[in-house]
């Protein structure tokens, strides 16, 4: 199955795309810079070229699965953010879509449920997150909506809290991306995370068990 990555080239897209290869799909990693081309084919995946802020048919087109990893990253100024983190993700929505797209999963963070509640340096963006989730909600697709605390680089350990709403984010809310990656490629072959939404963090729970019972 042809699978779109949309941010495949950042630190949890490059998880995502051997994850799919070893579970038997077709990762497609759309970037924007044809120099990420021969590591993104390394790790295993087609590329195709695709920016969010530009029309994105041409990349979305023949796709089974979108994953949309994708992030303006912190250090953008917040304008930035809601043209890439909402008006591009709509647009990624929306062209997926059109496009027959049959299931979207999207990585959206903890606390889009109330961004107000969240630190303040990040209401901006969690509402710009919360609009996109917001939008794919009312989606045909078979969405999924997989909301990680804050992200580190540790391995993975497949032991995971989860929940609909695991509260604000704070410092103890984290999760390898390493494991975020394994869930949202886990999502594919879980029908019951099909129109779900759910916060995860690193936990207790083995990593398959814990997606049982969303
Ligand atoms: N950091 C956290 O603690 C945290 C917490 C919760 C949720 N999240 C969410 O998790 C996701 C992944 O985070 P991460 O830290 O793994 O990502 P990251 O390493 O910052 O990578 C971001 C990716 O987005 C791509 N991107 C940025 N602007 C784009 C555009 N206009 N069009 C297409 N692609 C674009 C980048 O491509 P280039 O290589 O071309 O720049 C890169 O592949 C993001 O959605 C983020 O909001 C993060």
């Amino acid at each position: 199955m042809n699978v779109l990555v949309v941010g495949a080239s950042g630190k949890t897209g490059r998880h995502i795309i051997p994850l799919l290869k070893a579970a038997g799909h077709t990762p497609r990693a759309m970037i924007r810079n044809f120099d990420q081309r021969p590591e993104m084919e390394a790790l295993g995946a087609e590329c195709v070229a695709g920016d969010l802020e530009k029309p994105l048919g041409y990349a979305v087109r023949g796709n089974w699965t979108v994953m949309m990893a994708a992030g303006s990253g912190s250090k953008t100024p917040p304008e930035k953010t809601v043209e890439v983190d909402f008006h591009g993700v709509l647009s990624l929505i929306e062209t997926s879509e059109r496009m027959n797209v049959r299931r979207f999963i999207m990585l959206s963070s903890m606390n889009t449920d109330d961004p107000e509640t969240g630190p303040e340096k990040l209401r901006h963006y969690l509402n710009a997150k919360a609009g996109a989730d917001a939008r794919l909600r009312q989606s045909l697709m078979n969405w999924t909506i997989v909301r990680p605390g804050y992200l580190h680089d540790e391995p993975s350990h497949e032991m995971l809290e989860i929940a609909p709403s695991l509260g604000p984010v704070d410092e103890n809310t984290r999760i390898s991306r390493e494991d975020v990656a394994k869930v949202m490629v886990a999502c594919m072959a879980h029908d019951n995370t099909v129109n779900k939404t759910f916060d995860i963090i690193d936990g207790k729970t083995p990593l398959k068990e814990a997606l049982e019972s969303i």
